[in-house]
């Protein structure tokens, strides 16, 4: 079977070797950099931008793929998916109508809304400054400022974290609208405090099958400090669920995907076909903070590491339907990424890095290449993430300790990670935090 891959991030190279784990997948990859994970697992690559739609169909065609796996959700929300089936081939990625669900998030707060969908938030969405203003002054509480169009993961500001007040609040509007930062509309959301955890689901247009729960870590810095970045590593339990969320939590989580799904279906007439990951923030009570209509980065890591099931299977099951059931291994696993310095603000310039694939390994480690770029045996870093190592054990500590052995073995200048992900301390962190809920 021909497998197309878009994307060359470390969750796509996650990706690329659980469908290479089938001996009849060939594997056929479109990225912009040349991450070395991906380039070694591939048969042919196209190297082009993710969302030159109309190269990466040529591709296609050309090489006779039966399926589209998509990574990112750029190619999703320009209609890769759309293209594609014009021409006969199913995409695992939904259609830029169901995309919609993360590239317009008035679209996805008006959905959950009309079809009344539980743990939406209160919400309101302006182009207009004056109107948007009245709004925050007449708003009783703190708020979160989203531009309603994709920013790449740096849009949303959080008042009393990122923006001190009011006034605050009103310049980054201000700036959204005139600038046209995510197509120049707003949504200001309800401020959800508590914890964040991730569950996503892979659908077949009408079966959903839940992966287990995993927690990212936006912060740059340990402790959950400074800017927000793409997601600097993240951990999952043993029993699919962590240490703040239980049975019942993650069960009306699941509930939730299932209801987006079936009212995706009523409002567009479009089946759903892909990953669904909900992000949710767990407080005194659980809210939806967002949906992506593709797999998360790092969650990605956590769960593919973990599945036992045929990943190209599964993506059958989801382009045809019948989907049933997924297998994953009853262990924890720890993520850590190495980012340059700077990362999610102001990167530093690519630099080399040296990876000792050997010793990861020998460390019972695995290895996820990120947007790195090989050139004549080198390996260099971009502005974003260089690469993830995932520790897998039977207890979270295990799992953190072979991460941590195992990042060791990426050098380089002005490189970083966070050492406190999956750690016991920031586990009782969260745990702290969340009784101040009551919870
Ligand atoms: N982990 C956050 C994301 O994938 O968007």
């Amino acid at each position: 079977m021909e497998f197309l891959l878009i994307g060359g991030g470390a969750r796509e190279h996650a990706m690329a070797l659980a469908l290479k784990k089938n001996k009849d997948v060939e594997l056929y990859s479109v990225m912009g950099n040349r991450n070395p994970g991906i380039l070694r697992l591939s048969e042919k690559v196209l190297h082009v931008k993710e969302t030159e739609l109309e190269r990466i169909r040529e591709f296609a065609v050309s090489n006779k793929i039966d399926i589209a796996v998509v990574g990112p959700e750029a190619p999703l929300g320009a209609g890769i998916s759309n293209l594609l089936d014009e021409v006969g081939i199913p995409s695992v990625g939904p259609k830029k109508e169901l995309a919609l669900i993360e590239t317009d998030k008035e679209f996805c707060r008006n959905v959950m809304a009309e079809y009344s969908i539980p743990a939406n938030l209160t919400y309101a969405c302006f182009s207009d400054f004056e109107k948007a203003c009245a709004y925050v002054d007449s708003y009783n509480g703190e708020l979160v400022v989203k531009p309603v169009g994709l920013t790449g993961g740096k849009g949303v500001k959080v008042q009393g974290e990122h923006l001190k007040n009011r006034e605050d609040v009103k310049v980054y509007i201000k700036e959204i609208l005139e600038r046209g930062i995510g197509g120049g509309r707003v949504v200001l959301e309800e401020k959800a405090p508590g914890e964040e955890f991730t569950v996503q689901a892979f659908v077949d247009g009408s079966n959903i099958i839940p992966m287990p729960a995993v927690q990212d870590h936006k912060r740059a810095y340990e402790g959950d400090t400074g800017y927000n970045t793409g997601g600097m590593g993240s951990y999952s339990m043993a029993d699919g669920l962590l240490p703040f969320l239980t049975k019942e939590d993650y069960n009306f989580a699941v509930d939730v995907i299932k209801k987006t799904v079936m009212a995706l279906k009523k409002k567009t007439g479009e089946s759903y076909r892909g990953i669904l990951y909900g992000q949710f923030m767990k407080g005194s009570e659980i809210k939806l903070i967002e949906f992506n209509c593709r797999f998360g980065d790092p969650e990605t890591m956590n769960v593919l590491t973990l599945l036992e099931s045929d990943f190209s299977e599964l993506c059958r099951h989801i382009v045809e339907g019948g989907l049933k059931g997924a297998v994953f291994s009853e262990l924890a696993t720890v993520c850590k990424y190495v980012v340059p310095e700077g990362y999610g603000l102001n990167s530093y310039p690519p630099c080399e890095i040296e990876v000792d694939e050997e010793a990861i390994a020998d460390e019972g480690a695995n290895l996820y290449y990120a947007v790195v770029n090989e050139k004549k045996g080198k390996l260099f870093t971009t502005t974003s993430r260089a690469a993830a190592v995932v520790g897998v054990a039977d207890s979270l500590e295990e799992a953190e300790e072979i991460a941590e052995k195992a990042i060791s073995h990426i050098k380089g200048e002005h490189i970083y990670h966070r050492h406190d992900i999956g750690t016991r301390e920031l586990i009782e962190k969260k745990l702290r935090k969340m009784e101040t809920f009551g919870r």
